[in-house]
């Protein structure tokens, strides 16, 4: 049965659906769009040859004209230049302010459409389509858009709403194991932020989320998507508790930048941010070494990395953290967890603990 749950923001409130089979739901997209203007699908050369042609045909069959602009595929994509070509696609097909974009794709496509749509004549709709897990369970929600910097990861951007997201969990059916490890990391992050009963879920779920079962893939997915919604309602701008979303980024993201943007991925650099943020926590006692060990367990089991690249130094840590959009007033500020399902931000990090963290 088709989940529902909404992002509670004012005017500018939208549904999130989640079941098997939307990309084909005609009904479920005649509620998303505007019945006039052009539709555009964003997506990359290896979502389009899975879904591209059914979600063209779902939005025929609702007698809109629809056409689609699809880009290259990889992290190192998500540029100033991929959002150029989105732009040119835009005005070359003589799109109006009446347009709507659909990100079809993982967080990269998901990131880039909606930064266009905010941006193309000042802004224009656009739907959030998730093909990956981690765009199920995180990119799609909450209205951060944007591109990387050669010097920094997603420093170009927008706040920027969707009026839906539509997952279609059928999508992960194709998607490779490497990826829906990286967006394991995004899901055991919700866990250690917020619910403690949630991690203890994913640790006796985890083969049957390997094995797709549906009903459990389905709960994760509902689950986060509720506590993304819960955080981003609260917090939509990051002035303060949407910042713990960030766990494990604020490492991870200076491991992407070092080591080149698509070496690693994202959930992977998360999955290595997690453990060092861990570790400051348990040298601070906030969590236990039991805790620290079933953190560390539960990301190895769904085979992510818990360390660092070898090749990269505190230093050069501290010297890509401090681009971190959290910091203020040059202090980097870091998500530690108070204990096993509840984190805070903090800026009172010593260099021996970051040392410790990032050794
Ligand atoms: P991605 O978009 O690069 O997708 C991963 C790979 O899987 C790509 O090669 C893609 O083509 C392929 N793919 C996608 N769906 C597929 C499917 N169903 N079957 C087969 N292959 C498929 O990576 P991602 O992990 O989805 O997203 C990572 C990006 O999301 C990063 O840029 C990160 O910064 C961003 N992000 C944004 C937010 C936010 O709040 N906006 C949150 C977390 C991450
Ligand atoms: N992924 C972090 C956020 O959406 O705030």
């Amino acid at each position: 049965m088709m989940k529902t749950l909404m992002v509670e923001l004012g005017d500018r409130s939208y549904p999130i659906f989640i079941d098997g089979g939307l990309l084909d739901r005609e009904d479920v997209w005649g509620n998303c769009i505007k019945k006039k203007g052009n539709v555009v699908i964003v997506t990359n050369t290896t979502v389009c040859t899975w879904y591209l042609s059914r979600l063209e045909e779902s939005i025929r069959r609702l007698g809109l004209k629809v056409s689609s602009c699809i880009l290259p595929d990889g992290e190192m994509y998500k540029n100033l230049e991929s959002f150029n070509q989105i732009m040119t696609f835009l005005l070359e097909h003589n799109c109006g302010r009446d347009t709507t974009l659909i990100a079809l794709g993982g967080g990269v496509i998901g990131d880039l459409t909606g930064f266009a749509a905010a941006s193309f004549q000042r802004g224009v709709d656009f739907v959030q389509v998730p093909t990956t897990l981690l765009s199920h369970v995180d990119s799609s929600v909450g209205g951060k858009t944007g591109i990387n910097h050669p010097l920094g990861k997603n420093m170009i951007g927008a706040f920027y709403q969707p009026k839906a997201v539509i997952i279609d969990l059928l999508c992960l059916k194709t998607l490779p194991e490497r990826e829906l490890a990286a967006g394991m990391a995004e899901v055991i992050k919700y866990g250690i932020i917020w619910d403690k009963s949630f991690f203890e879920y994913l640790e006796d779920h985890t083969d049957d989320i390997w094995k797709l079962d549906f009903d459990v893939i389905s709960e994760v997915v509902y689950r986060c998507c509720s506590i993304k919604a819960a955080v981003v309602h609260e917090d939509e701008r990051e002035g303060g508790i949407r910042a713990i979303l960030n766990l494990g980024h604020t490492f991870g993201h200076a491991i992407e930048t070092f080591m080149g943007y698509g070496v690693w991925l994202h959930g992977e650099a998360v999955a290595a941010g997690i453990v060092m943020a861990s570790r400051v926590a348990l040298s601070r006692g906030s969590v236990s070494g039991e805790e620290f060990e079933r953190i560390v367990s539960l990301l190895r089991g769904n085979r992510l990395p818990v360390a660092k690249p070898d090749s990269m130094t505190t230093d050069d840590f501290l010297r890509l953290m401090i681009h971190d959009k959290k910091a203020v007033n040059g202090k980097i500020r870091y998500i530690i967890p108070d204990s096993l399902g509840k984190s805070s931000v903090k800026d009172d990090l010593s260099l021996k603990e970051i040392e410790d963290a990032t050794r």
